[in-house]
């Protein structure tokens, strides 16, 4: 759909305190879909394959930097130190744009839905104008700017505080997002000044100022829904479940079978293959795939792993971040797993926490089995071979290995390697005393007997 071949850049404000959040934490910060808002936005065109990546940075910058490098340490931070209005806001990306030649788009950090083909609408109409500006058409118009278009030619934009009544009336309104060429860009922001209602340098002065320089501008529309920007808890929760909404239905276009979708919750990057599926009540938290036809049972919770081809997860098993499990690999309830590889079909049914681990193909964890990977400073590994078999309820006190086909016998402490093919026994010998259960039995109920008749 571009029509220009011309490399693109994003840049993206994320500078403002958010004060209806009522939160210590900056407002871009905030999570949907279990990632910061401004990740959704760095990842709005991301298909565009951005030369540069710049996020405008204020209120909370250390934090907000933290979180944008965390996720592209090739983006670019710039601090505005005053919020004077998103013109500039934006002439503070000018630096970072020097020597860019393409075009820039510019998005807000709270603004997390807007759609990838949508941004590449707005360069392909860059083919025939300077400025593109992306509106959309509400109903409740109420403080948006609002587009005084001539035809196809975007006039203006009038903010609401500055607006007259006939001007009010318009319902076609600014999402915010402007393209254009770089330089020009902040060319024309050099020139917008503060003589308006608010005080402010406003972006939107930027298609008059083109105008009236022989530019064009024009206006590109998509749905409301798209724009939609988070301003308080309640729409931060209401973004939510239009979020999750959007991802159970598109798992399910990709051949994802989910039996109570409702009660399903994705991530940003939640990946789920063909075949899958997924019981009711099930929580994927960031950076999770799952490969063909694997089940995902009921209550389970999955975070930063990879379940593999037809394994099995679950009920109620949490994968943390590292588990890795192969094909036909089961993890049942109850169970733990984290940084630990499970081999090719090997099995962990019960009660477990496994954890800084890698168990080999085929292997059989016994129920209650605890990697304990921790002294209480360092962590360390266990490592079981294939084909092995852990005994319920044996303790693996790392760091340890434990061979192939070896075993461990249930209720063993295992402080030291085992050899393939090895039994390792470690725990007390058992006792037996001729007769002295049932005497003792006897004799606590003469107790009892003699205790009630006093
Ligand atoms: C802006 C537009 C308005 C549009 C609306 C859509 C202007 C002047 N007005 O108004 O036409 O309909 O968005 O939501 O552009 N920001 C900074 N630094 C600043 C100011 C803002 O980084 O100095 C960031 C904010 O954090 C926010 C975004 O820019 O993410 C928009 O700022 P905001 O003050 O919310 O603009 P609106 O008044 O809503
Ligand atoms: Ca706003």
């Amino acid at each position: 759909m571009q029509a220009t071949n011309r490399p693109c850049a994003l840049v993206i404000l994320a500078a403002g305190q958010g004060t209806r959040m009522n939160s210590d934490l900056p407002k871009v910060l905030h999570p949907l879909g279990g990632v910061p808002l401004v990740v959704h936005a760095m990842d709005a065109g991301a298909a565009l394959e951005p030369a540069r990546r710049v996020v405008v940075i204020g209120h909370g910058g250390g934090a907000v930097e933290g979180a944008v490098r965390a996720h592209d340490e090739t983006a670019i931070c710039v601090t505005q130190t005053e919020q004077l209005g998103t013109g500039h806001a934006v002439l503070q990306a000018a630096d970072a744009l020097a020597g860019f030649d393409g075009d820039v788009i510019v998005l807000y950090g709270d603004t997390p839905f807007v759609r990838e083909d949508t941004l590449a609408r707005m360069l392909a109409a860059r083919a025939a104008h300077d400025v593109v500006v992306l509106g959309f058409e509400t109903a409740n118009p109420g403080r948006y700017g609002r587009l005084v278009m001539e035809g196809e030619h975007l006039d203006r934009i009038v903010e609401a505080k500055d607006a007259t009544p006939d001007e009010l009336a318009i319902t076609f309104c600014n999402s915010g997002l402007m393209a254009a060429d770089a330089e020009s860009l902040i060319d024309l922001l050099k020139a917008v000044g503060n003589d308006n209602a608010s005080g402010e340098y406003y972006l939107t002065d930027v298609p008059a100022l083109a105008a009236a320089r022989g530019l064009t501008a024009t206006a590109v529309a998509c749905d409301e829904a798209e724009t939609l920007g988070i301003n308080t808890r309640a729409e931060l929760a209401a973004a939510e479940a239009l979020f999750q909404r959007a991802k159970r239905s598109e798992a399910m276009q990709n051949g994802a079978t989910l039996v109570a979708p409702d009660t399903v919750f994705f991530a940003h990057d939640t990946h789920l293959g063909r075949d899958v599926m997924v019981e009711p009540n099930v929580v994927f938290g960031p950076g999770v795939t799952v490969e063909n036809d694997a089940v995902i049972r009921a209550f389970s919770h999955l975070e930063g792993c990879h379940v593999g081809a037809r394994a099995t997860v679950g009920p109620y098993a949490r994968l943390r971040p590292g588990a890795e499990l192969g094909n036909e690999a089961r993890i049942g309830n109850f169970v733990e797993v984290k940084a630990a590889e499970i081999g090719e079909g090997a099995k962990v049914n019960h009660l477990s926490y496994i954890g800084d681990a890698a168990i080999g193909a085929g292997s059989n964890i016994g129920a209650g089995t605890i990697t304990c990977n921790y002294d209480g400073v360092f962590k360390h590994r266990t490592q079981v071979g294939r084909n092995a078999f852990i005994g319920s309820n044996t303790m693996l006190v790392a760091p340890v290995r434990v061979g192939d086909g070896a075993m461990t016998g249930s209720g063993s402490v295992i402080t030291s390697d085992v050899p393939a093919g090895d039994l390792a026994l470690g725990r007390a010998k058992q006792v037996n005393k001729p007769g002295l259960g049932a005497r003792l039995i006897a004799r606590l109920r003469a107790l009892k007997a003699e205790r009630r008749g006093r």
